[in-house]
């Protein structure tokens, strides 16, 4: 059973971290640096998989920790270049624990295949035609996608929608168990539309999926306690009343909605991406879910619970998928589903959304208190100690005490790390410390 509470992990050097991750993961720390240590994808593999390639370009991939969900530990695996991302959505989980974690729950991963007509004469004629024939085309759209259907999945109902003149759209809906899904809508959709355009007396214009996955969604609750939100001067209560004041100011405001959603996709793509999925989808998938009543609205609401605790809650449409695609041909997102330690595309859609909660709370915590550059100074004044070499303890003594100084450079550092002690025989010159 993985434990997602790692104290400490961000003080660690790059190989004792890979140590401990391998070691909660169960695997060797070689598997882990031959999945990541080159990006996860060779130059040669990467010419077979897009076009015009001319190398290949990698990013950071952390752990996300403390997440609890449904009651289990995960490790989120987040791949992002945005500092304090990860630590902030790590820090927030751990609040979010103190409420006993998260509770999260997936629709079915059914996707829609969209068939486009117009020119319908009939409106009324046409859903009567579609409707007859329902059985017959359900089956017609598992013939063509044979492979899925013996995973378990397949077609599963028909919907016709009006959009008015004449145009009509057909979705039809498709469980894609543990794939994302898009190529197998995308296929159903041309298998039916011939049929489909002739049984409505229309004609039959795109057939692609449709990226406002809502068939699919995750739901995300959480309560937190207001003895675990206090911090420095600041009660519990205080912090949850302004985090709900925050939440509402973007319920409100869809500039705000914006900023607030892209706080909480700052969660939610990292996992995404180090599994291999498709990020611009999801994007436009919650975008356009966050913006379905008619005005754009924020995704992850906060509000005060009768206990008095902070209670989160979000709902967001998530099409992601635990086989095929990138996983095929990237070693670092196959690493990735590794580490998220999910039995089907579902429970990934739990973890990625959890981040995003986090996320958007930490974001919040912080923006509605103390403003969020402070704390970011605080994680570059550690990482400035530790390039300086400072270990273990001395991590954040130096970084207080660069960061108390205003002087967050790694001279500085130095500087606090010799007056420690910390500075001795074997110690790399400045130089070299610098380059790190
Ligand atoms: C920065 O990447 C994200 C935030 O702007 C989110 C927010 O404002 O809620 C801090």
């Amino acid at each position: 059973m993985v434990t997602s509470r790692l104290p400490g992990f961000y003080k660690l050097t790059l190989e004792e971290r890979r140590r401990i991750a391998a070691e909660a993961l169960g695997v060797e720390v070689r598997e882990l640096e031959d999945a990541l240590g080159a990006g996860g994808i060779d130059a040669a593999r990467a010419d077979k998989t897009i076009e015009n390639v001319v190398g290949t370009y990698a990013m950071p991939f952390a752990l996300g920790l403390n997440l609890q969900i449904n009651g289990r530990d995960y490790l989120a695996p987040m791949v992002v270049e945005e500092p304090s991302v990860v630590a902030a959505t790590s820090n927030a989980a751990k609040i979010i624990r103190a409420g006993g974690g998260f509770e999260a729950e997936a629709d079915a991963p059914v996707m829609i295949a969209q068939i486009q007509l117009d020119s319908v004469v009939d409106v009324a004629a046409a859903r009567a035609a579609l409707a007859r024939e329902t059985h017959a085309l359900l089956a017609q759209a598992d013939g063509a996608i044979p492979g899925l259907v013996a995973r378990g999945g397949g077609a599963r109902a028909l919907e016709v929608r009006d959009l008015g003149e004449g145009w009509l759209v057909v979705h039809v809906l498709v469980d894609c168990r543990d794939a994302m899904g898009a190529n197998l809508a995308n296929t159903v959709a041309e298998a039916l539309s011939d049929r489909v355009a002739a049984l409505a007396g229309g004609r039959a214009g795109l057939r692609i999926l449709s990226n406002l996955s809502d068939r699919r969604n995750v739901r995300v609750r959480c309560a937190v306690p207001v003895g675990a939100l206090g911090f420095d001067g600041y009660r519990g209560e205080e912090v949850r009343d302004r985090i709900v004041r925050a939440s509402e100011f973007a319920d409100r405001d869809p500039y705000r909605a914006a900023t607030h959603n892209k706080g909480t996709m700052n969660g939610i793509d990292p996992v995404v991406i180090a599994t291999g999925n498709d990020w611009r989808a999801v994007e436009a998938g919650a975008h356009a879910y966050a913006a379905r009543n008619g005005r754009y609205e924020p995704l992850c609401t906060w509000r005060r619970g009768d206990d008095g605790a902070l209670v989160g809650f979000m709902e967001v449409p998530l099409a992601l998928g635990t086989v095929g695609g990138t996983l095929r041909v990237h070693d670092g997102a196959r690493f990735g589903l590794k580490v998220a330690g999910v039995d089907s595309a579902q429970e990934l859609a739990m973890l990625a959304a959890c981040a995003g909660v986090a996320s958007n709370l930490a974001a919040l915590r912080a923006l509605a208190t103390d403003g969020i550059q402070r704390g970011h100074m605080a994680l570059h004044a550690r990482s400035v100690a530790i390039a300086a070499g400072a270990r273990g303890e001395q991590v954040e003594q130096v970084a207080r005490a660069i960061h108390q100084a205003g002087a967050v450079t790694v001279e500085a550092a130095v500087d606090v790390l010799r007056c420690l002690g910390g500075l001795h025989e074997g110690t790399p010159p400045l130089r070299v410390l610098v380059e790190r």
